[in-house]
Formats: C-alpha cells, structure tokens, sequence
C-alpha cells in the first residue's frame, strides 16, 4: 500500500505507516504542490495523507477516485469540500481534540503580549531604540478583572477561557451556535448574542471553525461594535476576519489592539502594515506547533490512513455518516 503525503511529517506518524507495511512518499520541497501536481502524486498512491492548505474541491475527488483514504493532518477542514466528499461516499479523516492545550497557549500568549506591546518593543530594541526611560511610555493595559470574550466556545476556548479565569479572574461571556453548559457550571461563562459579545468583551478571543456562516464575521461592522479599548484574536482561521477592516478599525484606533495567529492569506506579506503597529502581534499559524501535539496529530492521522487501507472505518472522521 502506498501513502502521499504532502509535507514532512513528525516520525512518530511516519513510523506507524511505515510499520504497518506503508511504502511512504513525503513531499518534502518547501514549495507548495499546485491542485494539477497533488493529483498526478495522487494518482500513483493507495492514501493521502493532507498537511498544508491544498484545496480538496469537486475536481480533486472526480480525479481521485481510486484513493482508498484520505486523512488531513489537522483538526480543522476548511480546505476540503466536505459536501462533496460525503455526497461520494469518500471518508475524511482529521485529528480533532489534541490541540486545544497548544492552541489555547498561543491565544494566551497573545493577549499577553498585545496588551503589553510586547513584540514591538522586542523589535524596537533590534532596532536600537531602547533610550530614554519615560514613565508615560510604552503603557500597556492589565487584564485583571476583565471580561473575556469567546467566539465559539469548544475545547479550545474552555481552555484559554480557564487560564484567564485562573489568571485574571476574568468573567467569560461566549457566543456559540449551541450551549456549553460544561463552561457554564466550571467557568460561571454566559452565553450571549454576537452584538453583546462584540459590545461587552474586553478580549475577543476567536475559536470557531472557518464556515460560510463565519466567513468574514468580523468585519468593518463587528469591529465598530467593539470596545475601543478591546484586543482582538484569532488563532482559528484567518478567513473569519476581514483583514483590511481590521487594519483599519486598528488604524482608526476603534479598537485597542490584536493578535493573530491566522491570517488572510498565509503567509502574510512582510510588507503588511498590521507588522508594524505598536498593539498587534502576529505569529505563523503555529497553535498547534509543540512537540508533543504535532506527535500527537501524526500519529492520529496515520490511524486514520491504516484504518482506512484496511477497509476499516477510520478513528477519527469527519463525516462518519459515509460509513452508514
Ligand atoms: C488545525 O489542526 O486545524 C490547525 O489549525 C493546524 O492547521
């Protein structure tokens, strides 16, 4: 059995397959495969495992039929056409609930350092501009107290919600498409409309999965809404933000700051303007970038892929319902 797999993966996953009698290709330029390119590699495999941002459309699955498995090295799945994968019949494999420590670490790292204009001063000494010590300088804002924000409150967002409330003792307000009474009674959260987490949230912490119902939803409007003194996150997809409204809103001082682990598109220019402000810092989409929890994802994604040449129902799927 052969598996694709479209980046370098950790060991830990590699072995697996290679245990199980996998013959493995690892794509391992730093360069991007093209739609056309992932399908003629696609063509000569049994499996494919995705890591990176390759668009699975109606096009890809027409061309790929003969593919046994398909598992995505990543808990979300914006990149696939879900629809259409499951309207054939195809199984979609992911690696969901493994990431939400590492994730939530780098949300709060970033509320962290936005409010203390943290990587801007760390650029600012590279440029030699640690002079004169002025008391009304370099003023950052504290979190005590404050009101955390949440926008999509799953386990992701249980876990930074519980660091800020150990924290901070900040409150939890949160906006979700159903209730999560678990972070009601642990975390005393309050469910509230989009208007009210826009209005109320001190930091506004985005966890939701990329969507045509997210798409975009912060944009001009939301930001608008929002406290003039709010930091604004996202370490979910960069899609969910508009991100020129954001420069804006920032530009015109409607809100206080951001941080932003995603961004629209990946990578960002280092030309953008968003790289320069005091009261915004930006990382390379690496939530889920520790050790053990990228282990953790290939590990499961190479279940997924064993599992699946097998003609058994994968662990861990996206749309189980095929298998009905
Ligand atoms: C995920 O698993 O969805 C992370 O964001 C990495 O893409």
């Amino acid at each position: 059995m052969t598996v694709f797999v479209t980046r370098k993966i950790p060991e830990a996953g590699l072995r697996l397959l290679q245990e199980a009698g996998c013959e493995v290709t690892q794509h391992t330029k730093r360069q991007e495969l093209t739609s056309e390119a992932l399908i003629h590699a696609c063509k000569k495999h049994d499996a494919l495992l995705l890591a990176g941002p390759n668009k699975l459309d109606e096009h890809f699955f027409r061309e790929c039929r003969h593919l046994k498995v398909i598992s995505l090295l990543s808990a979300g799945y914006d990149n696939v056409d879900i629809s259409v994968a499951t309207r054939l019949n195809t199984a979609i494999g992911h690696t969901p609930g493994i990431l939400s420590n590492a994730t939530a670490d780098i949300a709060f790292l970033l509320i962290l350092a936005v409010s203390r204009n943290a990587f801007y001063l760390h650029n600012s000494i590279a440029r030699g501009e640690w002079g004169f010590i002025e008391p009304t300088a370099h003023l950052g804002m504290e979190l005590y107290g404050k009101t955390l924000g949440v926008f999509g409150l799953g386990k992701i967002g249980f876990e930074l919600a519980k660091k800020c409330t150990v924290v901070y003792d900040m409150e939890v307000i949160y906006h979700n498409r159903s209730r999560n009474e678990h972070a009601e009674e642990e975390l005393d959260a309050r469910p509230v409309s989009f208007d009210d987490l826009l209005q109320k949230s001190d930091v506004l912490s985005v966890h939701a999965n990329l969507s045509p119902q997210t798409r975009g939803i912060f944009d001009r409007k939301a930001f608008t809404r929002m406290k003039r003194s709010a930091i604004f996150v996202n370490t979910a997809r960069g899609g969910i933000h508009h991100e020129k409204d954001l420069t804006d809103a920032l530009q015109n001082e409607e809100i206080w700051g951001a941080g932003l682990d995603v961004t629209n598109p990946e990578p960002m220019k280092r030309d953008n303007p968003l790289l320069t402000m005091p009261n915004v810092c930006v990382l390379p989409h690496i939530g889920s970038a520790t050790k053990e929890t990228r282990d953790a994802m290939a590990v499961r994604a190479a279940k997924n892929i064993i599992a699946g040449l097998k003609g058994e129902q994968m662990p861990y799927a996206v749309n189980p319902e095929v298998y009905d």
